[in-house]
C-alpha cells in the first residue's frame, strides 16, 4: 500500500510555536523551569514538584523550613515561585559534596548528637550556615538566636555543633 503524505496547506499561515513561558531558577546547582502556579510557596515546589523533602513545613516561625535563597536563609513557605526568576536556592540536600561527603556542619550535628527526631535539622543546617558565611566566629548568643525552634530540647548540643565547626573541627 502506498502511503501519502498530508502535504501542507498553503493557504493557511504556520503559527509560530508557542514558547513555554516559566520561572527559570536553579535548586542545589541544577537549573529548574516552573510553568505552574506563580503564588505556589517554594516550599510546597521543592516537596511535591522536586521530591526534595528534606526541608520541612512546621508552622510560621518554626524555622525548619528554611533555605538558602542566594546565600541568605529564608522560611522557604514565604517565598512564592514568582519571587525567584534567575535566583539561586540551596536546601539542606544540597549541603553534601557530589561524592556524598557531608558537610562539616552535617558531621559537627552527628558528633555532637544534636539532632533528636531530625525534624528541625534541615532548618539549624541552613540557619548555621547562613550564621557562619556571616560571621565565622559566632558568639552563643548569636547562635542563640537562630530563628529555629526544636521541640525536642537539642539546643544546647547544636550550639556545640555550630561551635564546633566554627573552632575548625574542635569541639
Ligand atoms: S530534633 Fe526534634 S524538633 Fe528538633
Amino acid at each position: 500500500m502506498v502511503q501519502v503524505q498530508a502535504q501542507p496547506d498553503a493557504s493557511r499561515p504556520i503559527a509560530p510555536e508557542k514558547v513555554r513561558e516559566g520561572i527559570d531558577l536553579t535548586v542545589n546547582g541544577e537549573r529548574f523551569v516552573h510553568t505552574g502556579d506563580p503564588q505556589m510557596p517554594l516550599l510546597w515546589y521543592l516537596r511535591d514538584v522536586l521530591r526534595l523533602t528534606g526541608t520541612k513545613y512546621g508552622g510560621e516561625l518554626s524555622g525548619a523550613d528554611l533555605v538558602l535563597l542566594d546565600g541568605k536563609a529564608v522560611p522557604a513557605m514565604g517565598v512564592p515561585m514568582a519571587r525567584l526568576a534567575q535566583r539561586k536556592v540551596t536546601t539542606v540536600e544540597g549541603l553534601a559534596g557530589a561524592d556524598g561527603s557531608l558537610h562539616p556542619l552535617q558531621q559537627a550535628f552527628i558528633d555532637e548528637d544534636a539532632i533528636g527526631c531530625g525534624y528541625c535539622t534541615p532548618g539549624w543546617l541552613i540557619a548555621a550556615l547562613d550564621l557562619l558565611n556571616r560571621k565565622p566566629r559566632p558568639s552563643d548568643d548569636d547562635i542563640d538566636q537562630l530563628p529555629v525552634l526544636c521541640r525536642c530540647g537539642c539546643h544546647t548540643r547544636v550550639r556545640r555543633a555550630i561551635r564546633r565547626v566554627a573552632n575548625g573541627g574542635q569541639s
